[in-house]
This record gives C-alpha cells, sequence and structure tokens, in this order.
C-alpha cells in the first residue's frame, strides 16, 4: 500500500535533560502513575516506553484545544523515558538516536545544567527537533495552583511578584540557550512561521506536580509531529525495530524490550537479533505490552498479541535470548530470505 499523510504511525518522543528535573513525574502526571516515587533513590536508571492512545491526548488538551481548534489525526504518541544522572550517557544516547522528537527538560530553579547541555549536543547533532519544559514552574513564590490549567490560564491569575520571577527565570534560561547556539522563545511568543519552519525552540513552562503547561506541551508535540514530521511519520510496512533492555522477568524468563518504530512483529516470526557471540535466529513466542498509559519497566498486568504494529514498544519472549544486546537492530527473516543474508545484514548496522 501507499504511503500516505492519512496514514501516519505515531510519532517516538524522547524525554532528556539532567538528573532530578522532572522527566519521569512529567510523564507520571499524564499516566496517572507514581513511578518516579517507587524508583530506588528517585533515580531512572532504565529506559522506559509509555504508549499514549490518541483518546487519552485528546482529552489531556482538551481545555486548551478548545481555543486552539486543533485537529489529532496521529494515533498516538510512544514517550521513551530517559535516566538523567551523568553515567548513563549511553541511554540518554540510545533515546535520542531513537526519536522523532525530543522534550528537554529543564528545571525553571536551575536552569541549564551539565547533561541539559549534553542533551542538547545529542539532539542538534542528529538534527531532532525538540521543545523544552521548562518545569517546576509550582516553586515560583507565591505560585497559585491551576490543576492541569492551561500554562497561559495559569500565569493570568499569578501575583506580580510571581510573575516577575516567573519571568526573570525565563529570561535566564533563554540566555543560557543562546550562549550554547540555541535560540529559543516561550511558544506562544512565536509566530507560526517560527516553531513549524525555523530552527527556534519553543519552551513550554511546566509543573509535573500541579500539572499546569501539561496540556500545552503535549499539543505542542502533536501539533510539530503532524506538521512538520509528517513525511517521516508515514507508516512504513519494512520492520524497524532496536532493542531498548534486555532483562530476567520473574515467570517469563529472559525477555527483550524492543521499540518497533515501523512495519510488523508478528507472534512466531523467526527473528535474527545481535548477541555478543555473534547473530541469533528465534523465534518470538510471545509478544506483550502493558496496558496504554503505563510504563513498560513496570512489572503490570501484560497484553498478549499476536501482531505489534509500528510505532510501538514491546517485551519480546523467546529462547536463547541472553545474550542479546541492548541498541542493536532486529530483523525478522521472510519467505524469500537467505537466514545468512539476514544475518550478515543486522550484524553490520
Ligand atoms: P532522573 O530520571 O533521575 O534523571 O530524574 P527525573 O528528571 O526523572 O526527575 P524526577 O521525576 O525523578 O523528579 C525529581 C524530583 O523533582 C522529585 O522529587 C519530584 O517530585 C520533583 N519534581 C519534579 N517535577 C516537579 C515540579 O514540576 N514541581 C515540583 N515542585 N517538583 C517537581
Ligand atoms: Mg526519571
Ligand atoms: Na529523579
Amino acid at each position: 500500500a501507499a504511503r500516505t499523510r492519512d496514514d501516519l504511525r505515531c510519532p517516538v518522543v524522547v524525554i532528556m535533560g539532567h538528573v532530578d528535573t522532572g522527566k519521569t513525574k512529567l510523564l507520571d502526571k499524564i499516566r496517572k502513575t507514581n513511578v518516579q516515587e517507587g524508583e530506588a533513590g528517585g533515580i531512572t536508571q532504565q529506559i522506559g516506553a509509555t504508549y499514549f492512545e490518541k483518546s487519552t491526548l485528546l482529552t489531556q488538551t482538551a481545555k486548551l484545544n478548545e481555543t486552539e481548534k486543533f485537529e489529532l489525526t496521529l494515533p498516538g504518541m510512544l514517550v521513551i523515558d530517559t535516566p538523567g544522572h551523568e553515567s548513563f550517557t549511553n541511554l540518554r544516547s540510545r533515546g535520542s538516536s531513537l526519536c522523532d522528537v525530543a522534550i528537554l527538560v529543564v528545571d525553571l530553579m536551575h536552569g541549564l545544567e551539565q547533561q541539559t547541555i549534553e542533551s542538547l549536543h545529542m539532539l542538534r547533532k542528529r538534527g531532532t527537533p525538540f521543545v523544552i519544559a521548562l518545569n517546576k514552574v509550582d516553586r515560583c513564590y507565591n505560585w497559585v495552583t491551576c490543576k492541569d490549567s492551561p500554562i497561559r490560564d495559569a500565569l493570568k491569575v499569578q501575583s506580580d511578584g510571581t510573575l516577575q520571577e516567573f519571568r526573570s527565570r525565563a529570561s535566564d534560561a533563554k540566555v543560557q540557550l543562546q550562549e550554547q547556539g540555541v535560540n529559543s522563545n516561550i511558544y506562544w511568543e512565536m509566530g507560526d512561521d517560527d516553531w513549524t519552519n525555523s530552527d527556534f525552540v519553543p519552551i513550554v513552562p511546566t509543573s509535573a506536580i500541579t500539572g499546569e503547561g501539561v496540556q500545552d506541551i503535549l499539543l505542542l508535540l502533536c501539533q510539530i509531529s503532524e506538521r512538520k514530521l509528517w513525511r517521516q511519520l508515514m507508516w512504513c510496512a519494512n520492520l524497524q525495530c532496536t532493542v531498548l533492555e534486555v532483562k530476567a522477568i520473574d515467570g517469563l524468563g529472559m525477555t527483550v524490550d524492543c521499540l518497533v518504530v515501523n512495519g510488523y512483529l508478528r507472534e512466531g516470526d523467526k527473528a535474527v537479533f545481535c548477541t555478543l557471540d555473534g547473530p541469533i535466529v528465534a523465534e518470538i513466542r510471545g509478544l506483550l505490552t502493558p496496558p496504554p498509559s503505563r510504563e513498560m519497566r513496570i512489572k503490570s498486568e501484560y497484553i498478549h498479541h499476536k501482531e505489534i504494529k509500528g510505532a510501538l514498544g514491546v517485551k519480546v519472549i523467546g529462547n536463547g535470548l541472553e545474550k542479546v544486546m541492548a541498541g542493536t537492530p532486529v530483523m525478522v527473516v521472510g519467505p524469500d530470505d537467505e537466514v545468512e543474508d539476514i544475518k550478515a545484514e543486522v550484524m553490520s548496522d
């Protein structure tokens, strides 16, 4: 079938930034979960994946969209969470290499920090479009909570002093970004042309705790995806699949968390994986996902699938997967393929 603008896949969105800027909390807010509080030391140590259905995107942007009136055609959104701790550069690099668009989270109280800058460089090297979540606005002095509301509505009810602090901190962040060679602006102060056609980076003030601005960041990501990235989001039948993590799960044995960006992965497929000892062929015995709006790295009531259509994160079950390497591609041996050709192709990537 021809690839068309009417058959877009989910955009893959990666969340990056310095440790403790609120990346996981931001996802918790959208998921209505509490993943962050269960993390050892409150620190993320793995790549995560959460699928949001279109209906979730619609309800969580409804208030803002009363005025924006944006027609959502995306089937959903897949969000990859990454660790901000300095020792996980490899995971940030993996996350940034897999995504269509990124959220760079900056703590409004701290401005740009070391891993913010590292993340910036990763995104710019690949030319990945990104938005900045200027998070923790609720920590401005005397902030009046406007739970989950669009950020402009929330700013309207703040006192002059609070607004002054917000503006001064936001302006400091802009200057720091400029020092890194990044032009940015508060997103509603940009003309439509600025964020769809130029390399100006939109800033969205958010609170992951009280929820102000979360509607804005979701809607902005949808708009960027549909208006700017639609060509690369046209669904394509060729399998494009990468290993995110390899881990043992009680009762399931060794599982391979994969990101299927395009194409299908099906139960019974003969798949080729890269291992420390070279390529292996394994039959896919099971395909599991968490329910929508649930983090894949948290054990849950997994849903069993006969087939997975990209873009989606999936836990693959099979024999002999112990030595599969994270970050490597997965391919499927088709009816007309030679296994040896596919093995060579997988290892050459
Ligand atoms: P790593 O994954 O370890 O890099 O951290 P992270 O960026 O995922 O940050 P996390 O979600 O773990 O949040 C760090 C701390 O900041 C937690 O104590 C959160 O409760 C707090 N926090 C996150 N977002 C906000 C916010 O918007 N407002 C306030 N007041 N606190 C926040
Ligand atoms: Mg985290
Ligand atoms: Na943290």
